[in-house]
C-alpha cells in the first residue's frame, strides 16, 4: 500500500530563521564559532571520541562553576531539567523543603517539589525582595528542610540574590543548599565550593551563549550522599542521577546509555546596560545579565516590544511570572555584551517610546 498523507509542504522547503538581536532574557545570540560547531560530523554516543568530548564538557563546567566536584554532568534538556533533577533526587516524598520566593523561579521549584509530595515551605517576597541570611537561618531552623533553595539570577524580576554565607547555615542544620544560576552564570561570579554550595545547575542559551538544550548541573559529596542513600526511587527515570552519572562516568563504572551532549564554552562577560531601573530592585543587587525597566505611564509594553522587533529586528521580553506587567526585560548576555549592542538597545528603545505614545496607557 502506498502512503495517504502526502508531505506536507513545509517539510519540502528550506528552513528558514531569521537573523535577529537577542537582547531578551535568553536565548542569546550564538557566536560563529560556536555555531560552527554544531556542523561538525555526528559520532556515536560509544565512540571513545565521545567520551573524551564528555570529559572536557566537564572540565568545562568544573571551572564555570568553581567546582572540583566530580559529580558534574550536563543534562540533555532546559535548565527545568536540571531544576527538576536537583529536587527529584535529593527529596524523597514527604520531606521538608525551603523555597525562597521572590519571583518565578522559586515558586516553580516550589511547585516541582510539591508534585513529587515533598512538603514545601515558601519564604515569599515581592518580585526583586531579597532575604536577609537572619531570615533564611530562621526559616531553617523552624522547617528544618533537607533542601533549601535559591535563586542566584532571579530573570523575572533584574534580582542578582546574595549567596555568601547561606552554604554555612545550610551545613549547621544539615541541608542541603541548592542555587539556580541559569540567568546568571558567566554573568555574575559564582564559586560553587567557596561558597558551600551543594548543588548548582544553569542553562545552556543564556550568558553562556550556546544553543538550549542542555543544563550543566553539579552535585558535592553531601548532595552525593543524600541522593545515593535513598528509601524510595526518584520519581523520574530520565533524571535518575544513578544513571546519569553513570553516562557521564562518574560512578567509576564503564558507560552504558545514550546521551546527547552539545559543546559547552564557559564565558565570563560583564553587562554594559545601564538604563531605567525599575524601583523595586536595589541598584547593588541588579542582575547583570538581565535589566528590569519600569513600564513607563502612557505606554502599552505589549506595542513597544512589538515595535522594537518589528522595526529593529530587536527581541526584548515583558515579565515574566510575578513581574509580567510590571516591567520590560534586556538581556545582553555573553557574546552579545558590547556597547555598540547597548546603544543599538537603546536607539530601539528611544524609537519605540517615540512613536508608541498612547493618550491612555
Ligand atoms: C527565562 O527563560 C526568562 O524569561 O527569564
Amino acid at each position: 500500500s502506498s502512503v495517504t498523507i502526502p508531505p506536507p509542504a513545509c517539510m519540502l522547503r528550506p528552513l528558514e530563521a531569521p537573523l535577529r538581536y537577542l537582547f531578551g532574557p535568553g536565548p542569546s545570540n550564538v557566536p560563529p564559532r560556536i555555531l560552527a560547531v554544531g556542523a561538525k560530523p555526528i559520532i556515536g554516543h560509544l565512540h571513545p571520541e565521545m567520551y573524551e568530548i564528555m570529559n572536557d564538557i566537564k572540565r568545562g563546567i568544573q571551572y564555570a562553576f568553581q567546582t572540583e566536584n566530580n559529580m558534574t554532568i550536563s543534562m540533555s534538556g532546559s535548565g527545568h531539567a536540571a531544576m527538576e533533577c536537583a529536587v527529584f533526587n535529593t527529596v524523597e516524598p514527604g520531606e521538608s523543603v525551603l523555597v525562597a520566593v521572590n519571583g518565578i523561579w522559586g515558586e516553580r521549584v516550589a511547585e516541582i517539589a510539591e508534585r513529587m509530595g515533598a512538603n514545601v515551605h515558601r519564604m515569599v517576597k515581592t518580585p526583586g525582595g531579597y532575604f536577609s541570611n537572619k531570615e533564611i537561618e530562621q526559616a531553617v531552623e523552624k522547617h528544618k528542610p533537607v533542601l533549601f533553595f535559591l535563586t542566584h539570577g532571579e530573570s523575572s524580576a533584574g534580582l542578582c540574590h546574595p549567596v555568601d554565607g547561606i552554604g554555612d547555615i545550610c551545613r549547621k542544620h544539615n541541608c542541603l543548599f541548592l542555587v539556580d544560576t541559569v540567568a546568571s552564570l558567566g554573568a555574575a561570579p559564582i564559586f560553587m565550593d567557596k561558597q558551600n554550595i551543594d548543588i548548582l545547575y544553569t542553562g545552556s542559551q543564556k550568558a553562556l551563549n550556546a544553543p538550549p538544550g542542555t543544563a550543566p548541573i553539579s552535585f558535592n559529596e553531601r548532595a552525593c550522599h543524600k541522593m545515593f542513600n535513598r528509601k524510595t526511587k526518584p520519581v523520574s527515570y530520565l533524571f535518575d542521577m544513578t544513571h546519569l552519572s553513570n553516562y557521564w562516568g562518574c560512578d567509576g563504572k564503564p558507560a552504558r546509555l545514550i546521551v546527547y551532549v552539545t559543546h559547552y564554552v564557559p564565558h565570563w562577560c560583564c553587562n554594559v546596560v545601564t538604563t531605567v531601573i525599575s524601583s523595586h530592585v536595589l541598584q547593588d543587587l541588579r542582575l547583570p545579565s538581565v535589566t528590569t525597566i519600569a513600564i513607563p505611564d502612557g505606554y502599552e509594553w505589549r506595542e513597544l516590544l512589538a515595535y522594537i522587533m518589528k522595526h529593529h529586528q530587536m527581541e526584548m521580553t515583558g515579565g515574566l511570572g510575578p513581574s509580567i506587567g510590571m516591567v520590560m526585560r534586556i538581556g545582553l548576555m555573553g557574546y552579545n555584551c558590547e556597547k555598540t549592542n547597548a546603544d543599538m538597545a537603546l536607539n530601539a528603545l528611544a524609537d519605540a517610546l517615540k512613536n508608541c505614545k498612547k493618550s491612555k496607557a
